[in-house]
């Protein structure tokens, strides 16, 4: 099957953490569509990684939509901080509480797109009620917290039972963890139309020597396109 303008949400989870600048402009540089900024707060999520502060620190580095993963609970009070440090999109989790419509309606009046994320055990109906508002489906292929891990085969079935739902609204599916060349295009065969990737953008690159971050967002983008490797 051909799949046809999937994007690539390169994670910065995995970039050196001390140069995230050069980092995002090099992911970019390199094709990368979106950067993905994952948020995590050591409560929701084990790790703690980065906020608002680091968020509109990397702003100015790029042009390219910044795709913030916010792995925080509740989500409510940070979201107007990261609406502000510039994220374009923020996308909050469906477990986060229990109150993620109003979440999302907020973000929505602060001028960015809303997101919602499930995690791998969360079924798709919890997402039903937010189509209305979200504008991207952001389904977990590992369980948030760590990059490096290996996807979930049972999400794939999500995926397209979300597809199912979101029927021709014009909603993203992205998918985040355990994203490989196979991987990939078994997502988007599913369903996904955006890709986030840390491990699999990374290997063997660095800000300063970014040509190996090109072929592998090309590998990646042609596994999930349907076409021959980079
Ligand atoms: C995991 C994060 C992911 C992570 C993916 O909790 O939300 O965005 O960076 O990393 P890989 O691609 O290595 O699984
Ligand atoms: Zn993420």
């Amino acid at each position: 099957m051909r799949v046809r303008g999937v994007k690539i949400a390169a994670s910065v989870l995995s970039a050196d953490a001390a140069n995230l600048g050069a980092e995002c402009r090099a992911l970019v540089a390199a094709g990368s569509d979106w950067i993905h900024f994952d948020a995590m707060d050591g409560h929701f999520v084990p790790s703690l990684t980065f906020g608002p502060q680091t968020c509109a620190a990397i702003r100015p580095h790029f042009d390219a939509t910044l795709d913030v993963h916010m792995m925080i609970a509740p989500a409510e009070p940070l979201v107007e901080a990261f609406v502000e440090s510039g994220a374009d999109i923020v996308t909050v989790h469906v477990e986060a509480g229990p109150h993620i419509h109003r979440v999302l309606q907020s973000i929505k009046a602060l001028g960015a797109r809303p997101g919602v994320a499930l995690n791998p055990g969360t079924p798709p109906p919890a997402v039903e009620g937010l189509l209305d508002l979200a504008e991207l489906v952001c389904v977990m292929t590992v369980n948030p917290g760590f990059a490096g891990q290996r996807f979930i085969e049972s999400q794939l079935e999500k995926i397209a039972a979300i597809k199912e739902m979101i029927g021709n609204r014009p909603i993203h599916i992205e998918v985040d963890g355990g994203i490989s060349a196979e991987t990939a295009r078994r997502a988007a065969e599913a369903g996904a139309d955006v890709l986030v990737a840390g491990t699999a953008v990374f290997r063997n690159g660095t800000a300063d020597a970014p040509e190996p971050y090109r072929r592998n967002i090309l590998n990646l983008r042609n596994a999930a396109e349907g076409s021959a490797g980079a």
